[in-house]
């Protein structure tokens, strides 16, 4: 197994183009699965979890056809040539959440679908029960049976149908995606309310309008589809990674950096930028580009404020950047107060934290973290992705060496987050874990 050996204490500087969003990538290559033609996606990150998507769009008989261009290359050319198989299995989904977003399509054009039930992970309990509850919406059959979904469209056309995605951690993403793309393919008219409004979902609406769907609404809380009877071909450049982007600024700011990241959604990072800039962190992006693919420079002097961020659905603070915004306040000179809504449990991190020296309380989802002036390298276990990430910030700032283990965590979603960060000027190695023994 690989772990990374950070050598803490250098400053970030230098430029980098941020990648395709992983959490784009997935639904949308699973959208191949509502068309005959092939689609072409750009900008698909080669990331752990992406394979892991070829793997089981392939068993679904919807094949990568450009695998000439390399296993890594950034063009992916799916076409789905066979439609007998409709079996998302276990030993795929439970690697990898995202596999439930091939049910919404398999329904739409199969009119079945048996995929495998998700179970909880390392950042707490993740059900489905929206996703059902839309899809029952559009008249599928539903049963659970040996940990599967077994999912039926009565007549092998789902029906449009008004839907409420709204659960008490307030809408799904890819319950969202789930639905929508199911409904581009039902008869009549659907309409999502309490939808989910993240960029992911208005990418997933973009490509299923390049194949003929008909959307309004997406990137609010009500999307209206009219369904059409068939899908066609596209080209679609996947929505660059605010999650990655989010990082990279994490980065800059905690090893007092000077970084300018290319193809950088601000657009998407609003909330993100305003808690950044109460920390202390500096923006300037240059004029007159599509704010979804700006070049932006971020600085930072190290003088750290503290501040409270609450994690919420999008346009609020993202979850998925919890852990980074957390490294980063274990040095700011103060008190800051952390709050997580979105997956309450999401606090692996805060023990790993600790053994670099922050001091950390936490109360049920809240978090209260008391700046130190330094924080000193130790070996540290990743325990999920984004948690993985905020201990390799960590470990940039820390004085000494810090060894982050069982990478492959970060593997699934950071393409070589090392090279990237070494790229910067990081003393960042993956290495064998025999080899630090
Ligand atoms: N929820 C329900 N019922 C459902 C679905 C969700 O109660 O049927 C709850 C969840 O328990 C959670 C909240 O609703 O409290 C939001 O979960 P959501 O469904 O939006 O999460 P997701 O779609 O499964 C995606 C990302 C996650 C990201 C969340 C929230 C992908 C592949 N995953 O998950 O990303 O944290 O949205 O923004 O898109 C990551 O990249 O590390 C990651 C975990």
């Amino acid at each position: 197994m690989d772990v990374f050996v950070i050598e803490g204490g250098r400053r970030l500087d230098g430029t980098l183009r941020i990648n395709g969003a992983k959490n784009a990538a997935l639904p949308l290559m699973s959208a191949a699965l509502l068309s005959d033609e092939p689609i072409t996606l750009l900008d698909v990150p080669a990331l752990a979890d992406t394979r892991n998507m070829l793997r089981l769009l392939a068993e679904l008989g919807c094949h990568r056809v450009n695998e000439s261009d390399g296993p890594d290359a950034t063009r992916v050319v799916l076409h789905s040539f066979d439609r007998a198989q409709s079996h998302a299995r276990y030993d795929i989904v439970r690697t990898m959440r995202a596999g439930i977003c091939v049910l919404g399509p398999l329904l739409g054009r199969r009119g079945e679908a048996r995929v495998s039930m998700p179970g909880g992970c390392t950042i707490g309990d993740r059900p489905v029960d929206l996703h059902l509850r839309g899809l029952r919406a559009l008249g599928a059959d539903i049963q659970l049976a040996q940990g599967d979904i077994f999912a039926k469209a009565p007549g092998g056309r789902l029906r449009g149908a008004r839907v409420f995605l709204g659960g008490p951690m307030g809408s799904t993403v890819l319950g969202t995606i789930n639905v929508l793309a199911a409904a581009t393919l039902a008869r009549g008219e659907t309409i999502i309310e309490s939808a989910a409004c993240e960029p992911e979902v208005v990418d997933m609406a973009r490509l299923l309008t390049a194949m003929g769907a008909k959307i309004s609404g997406a990137g609010s809380p009500r999307i209206v589809i009219e369904g059409v009877d068939s899908l066609g071909s596209a080209t679609h450049a996947i929505v660059p990674d605010r999650i990655e982007a989010g990082t990279f600024m994490c980065a800059a700011a905690i090893t007092n950096g000077d970084i300018v990241l290319e193809n950088c959604p601000i657009d998407g990072l609003m909330s993100v930028i305003d808690r950044l800039e109460a920390v202390g962190v500096r923006f300037q992006a240059a004029p007159g580009q599509d704010p979804m693919h700006s070049t932006c420079r971020v600085t930072s002097s190290r003088v750290l404020q503290p501040v409270e961020v609450t994690t919420q659905p999008h346009p609020g603070f993202p979850t998925d950047l919890q852990a980074q915004i957390m490294a980063l306040l274990c040095l700011a000179d103060g008190n800051s107060v952390v709050t997580e809504k979105i997956f309450p449990e999401r606090f692996m991190h805060v023990a790993e934290l600790a053994r670099m020296g922050a001091r950390i309380h936490r109360h049920g989802s809240t978090a209260v973290i008391s700046g130190v002036k330094r924080l000193i390298g130790a070996p540290v276990m990743a325990s999920d992705l984004r948690a993985s990430a905020g201990l390799v910030l960590a470990g940039l700032a820390a004085e000494g060496t810090t060894i982050v283990n069982r990478v492959y965590h970060i593997d699934r979603g950071y393409e070589r987050m090392e090279e990237r960060l070494g790229a910067l000027g990081a003393r960042i190695e993956r290495v064998d874990e025999k080899e630090v023994e």
